[in-house]
């Protein structure tokens, strides 16, 4: 079986991007992951990528100004000279135009710390907890250009605890996206997912198994 070309757009720690790493190292993982792209040079995520033997690229979108279509088109370019056909967003702390989720429509999936449509962007944790919800958890996502809001692929739930700060509720949810990501990429690159109507279906959805995780009580 040939495995398909996946990229890893990351900013930061690269924890999610790990993740997939180590899952793509089983032989029957039906994708492999040929290149990650910080948008910053900083990231620490690059070094764990470098470690691992993937090929790795800075496009720093400081260097394009105010043109967020520009640092698009070289985003863009680089994946395709890659030959990528999927693209996971894994930490990437870019707000991407319409133009670039219009060209990556159905390949382009992220990872949301929170059981969307609830608690859509940042500081999910600390908001959980002000709202007093009992579960909160993550969720991935095909990406449209509204953010956090394309169909759902998967998601995990955890509960939250009486004496939860955010630190430790983002440990724990931080624990399920790494569970739940490897899953939903699996789906997308076995050709299992179809998007009907903003709604994602799992073809065969019996046999994929787990996609919600739920709290151990
Ligand atoms: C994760 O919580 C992810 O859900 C969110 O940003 C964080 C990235 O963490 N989008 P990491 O870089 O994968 O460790």
């Amino acid at each position: 079986m040939s495995r398909r070309r996946v990229a890893i757009l990351i900013s930061g720690r690269g924890s999610n991007m790990a993740a997939l790493i180590e899952a793509a190292k089983a032989p029957d993982y039906p994708a492999e992951i040929a290149l990650v792209i910080s948008n910053r040079p900083e990231a620490k995520g690059l070094e764990r990528a470098k470690a691992a033997g993937i090929p790795t690229l800075v496009i720093d979108h400081s260097g394009f100004g105010r043109d967020r279509e520009s640092f698009e088109r070289a985003l863009d370019a680089a994946l395709k000279a890659h030959a990528i056909e999927f693209v996971c967003l894994a930490g990437f702390m870019r707000l991407l135009t319409p133009w670039f989720v219009g060209r990556w429509e159905n390949r382009l999936i992220n990872i949301h710390p929170a059981l969307l449509p609830a608690f859509k962007g940042l500081d999910t944790h600390a908001r959980a907890l002000a709202a007093g919800v009992k579960i909160h958890g993550a969720t991935v996502h095909f990406v449209v250009p509204e953010m956090d809001s394309g169909p759902v692929i998967a998601q995990a739930a955890v509960p939250v605890n009486e004496d939860d700060t955010a630190e430790t509720l983002a440990a724990r949810v931080l624990a399920a996206e790494h569970r739940i990501y490897p899953m939903a990429l699996r789906l997308l690159a076995e050709g299992r997912l179809r998007v009907v109507d903003g709604r994602c279906h799992i073809v065969d959805a019996r046999a994929a198994g787990g996609l919600l995780l739920a709290p151990e009580i």
